[in-house]
Order: structure tokens, then sequence, then C-alpha cells
């Protein structure tokens, strides 16, 4: 247990950086006094989110498919092809497949901050010591088994010193964001990098098929597509380019996934509904899809054709093509700094 007074290494205030004290129940600023509640050993440093409070607990599971136990017969060798399958051929792992990839150059000694963390990722903690910060307490509460340190804090006021991580990742966070905050998010991913470090995202974006659903039916698409997760971010992969170059980040990879197809569970959500009702041609594609997700085997084929069409057409595809649903970035912070000061 923490004695009274004793200093919290790990966090310091969002609002002036300077380091904090423990209480045993708060956390106090050294600078400015402010403090803040710890619920459950979980340090808060935002007020309750109505909207995303246990919207997203969900912990993501990971496989090292490298490192599968040895099969002893038929059925273990059939089991671990069917995981390997899973992991690196079918559209539900793409992003999964793409951070493990940005992550593998980690060392051990890395500290990742993992952003809007939701129920944490498993994929993360194999790859150093990870920190999670998200607005859920109850998606904190499932991330805190597999992370390092967690907190409920925003984005765009981290606890964290600056120099902090060698990486920060985010995924399916920035079409969250609203257009207004998104720099302030930046800027403090820039300033709690370790000058070189590296970011890695993947983005929910806007395209042209969203914007005709807008115009057409613009409670429909409110409704579907923006209040059912929060999207109130959702921005053209080009735009969203320029923002981290406006930062001064050095672009490592950029590619746009999610072109045209995307998981069966996806088109379900997004077109299941009244859209379908209204539009023929999504009334067929919600009928084919529901035929296809019918049966375990026949969905998981679907999936692996799927994730063949989306690379190829990913492959050939440039970034800022209209039609993408998301995008994979990498970027660098420069060592020289680059740092942007929030005005
Ligand atoms: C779709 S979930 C993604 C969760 C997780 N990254 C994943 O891949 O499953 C979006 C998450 O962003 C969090 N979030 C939204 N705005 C935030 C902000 N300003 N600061 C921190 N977290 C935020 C929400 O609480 C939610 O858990
Ligand atoms: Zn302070």
């Amino acid at each position: 247990m923490e004695s009274e007074n004793t200093k919290t290494a790990e966090f310091c205030c969002p609002h002036c950086y300077e380091t904090l004290r423990s209480d045993g129940n708060h956390e106090i600023c050294s600078g400015c006094a402010s403090q803040f509640e710890r619920i459950d050993d979980i340090p808060v440093f935002v007020s309750k989110d109505s909207f995303y409070e246990g919207k997203f607990p969900h912990t993501i599971p990971f496989i090292p498919v490298g490192r599968l136990p040895h099969p002893k017969n038929i059925a273990e060798i059939l089991h671990n092809i069917k995981i390997k399958v899973k992991m690196h051929f079918t559209m539900e792992y793409k992003n999964s497949l793409f951070l493990q990839r940005a992550c593998s150059r980690l060392g051990p000694e890395s500290v990742i901050l993992d952003l809007a963390c939701g129920g944490g990722n498993e994929l993360y903690s194999l790859n150093g010591t990870v920190y999670g910060i998200d607005l859920s307490l109850r998606s904190l509460k499932n991330a805190k088994q597999i992370y390092f340190r967690v907190a409920c804090a925003d984005a765009a006021k981290l606890p964290f010193p600056k120099d902090f991580f060698d990486l920060v990742v985010s995924s399916d966070f920035f079409g969250h964001v609203p257009a207004e905050n998104k720099d302030a998010v930046l800027e403090e991913i820039n300033r709690v990098l370790k000058p070189g470090g590296k970011t890695v995202h993947c983005i929910e974006t806007d395209n042209n098929n969203q914007r005709y659903l807008k115009k057409k039916f613009p409670e429909l698409y409110e409704k579907h597509f923006l209040e059912k997760d929060g999207h109130y971010g959702l921005e053209f992969p080009r735009q969203c380019i320029e923002r981290f170059q406006k930062i001064g980040f050095r672009p490592l990879y950029r590619k746009p996934a999610f072109t045209f197809i995307t998981t069966i569970d996806e088109y379900l959500k997004r077109f299941d509904n009244e859209i379908a009702e209204e539009l023929f041609l999504y009334r067929v594609l919600v009928k084919i899809m529901r035929k296809l997700n019918s049966r375990g085997k026949v969905r998981w084929a679907t999936s692996v054709i799927f994730r063949l069409f989306d690379y190829l057409l990913n492959a050939v595809l440039p970034i800022d093509n209209t039609v993408t649903g998301m995008i994979h970035v990498i970027y660098q912070k420069q060592l020289g700094g680059g740092e942007v000061t929030r005005s």
C-alpha cells in the first residue's frame, strides 16, 4: 500500500505537468495543487463521460502466431493452422496485424502508450511496458488486467511528462475526436513521445459513400454512422495526413485500409436497418451478408476472400482515394524536437 505523500512517478498533472503526490485516495499536484480522485486504483483526471462510459469495454485478444505451442497431434496441427489463417488472412485481424508489424522492432524496454485504449489490446502487452488512457472507467478496469498502468484521461490533456514514450498507438480513435480537438491531441502525442519515437494509428475516415448517404438521408446517417459509436470526427484521409504534417511528424508509412470492403459485422452494423429498407442496393448487400454470416465456416471463408480483395485494392489505390474507410499510418517525432506550442 502506498504511504501518504508518496511520489507517483508515472503520471503528472495534465494541467501544469508537475509531479503528483498520492495520499492513497487522491493524486495531488505539487505545482497547481489540483486534486484528482483514484477509483479502484485508477487515477481519474477527467469527469465522467456519459457517452463513452461502458461503451467499448472489451479487451482485444491477440495470439502471437510465432509462439504457438508445438502441436502434438493432427487436431493440434489443424488448430494451429486455423489460428494462423485467422490472424494473417482475415479481415477481423487486419488492424492487429498492421499494429503487430509496427511494434515488431521495439525492444523489451520500450514504453508504449495506448491512446483511447478501451479494454486494451493483448498485442501491446507482448511488446513492452504499456500505459493506457481512456474516458471510460469500466473499459480501463479491463485494460488494467493486461497493462502496466491505466488512467482515466483526455487524449488532448495527457497526464505524462514530455519525452516519456517510445511509441504512442491508437486504433479506432481519431474518428471520435471532433475536428477542433484533433490538433491538441496530436500536439500532446508529440510532447510525450521521445525524440525519434514513433506513433502508429488506425484511423477511421470519411469517404464518398458516406457523404452520399449523409446527403441523401441525413438523419439515418447521423443515427447509424455517427451516433452509434461517437464518430463525430471523421475526416478524409488527406485531411488526416495534413494534420500530422502540420505538427512536424516525419511520415514513415501511410496506406489505405478497408477500401469498399470491410467485415461482415461492419456491413450489418451500418446497413441492416432503415438504410437497407430505403435503398435497393443496400437491401441486396445486407441479404448477401446475412447469408454469409449464417454459418461459421462460410463466414471465415468470406473473411479470407474479403481480405484478399482488400489487400489487392489497397495495394494499387493511393492513400487519399475517396472510398477508404480507414487509413494505417506510422509517423516519427523529429529527433531535433519539432514541437509545436499550443496557442
Ligand atoms: C471505438 S473505441 C476504440 C477502443 C480501442 N482503442 C479499440 O481499438 O478497441 C474508442 C475509444 O475512444 C475513447 N475516447 C474517445 N474520446 C476520447 C478522448 N478525448 N480521450 C480519451 N479517450 C477517448 C472512448 O472512451 C473509447 O473507448
Ligand atoms: Zn498542476
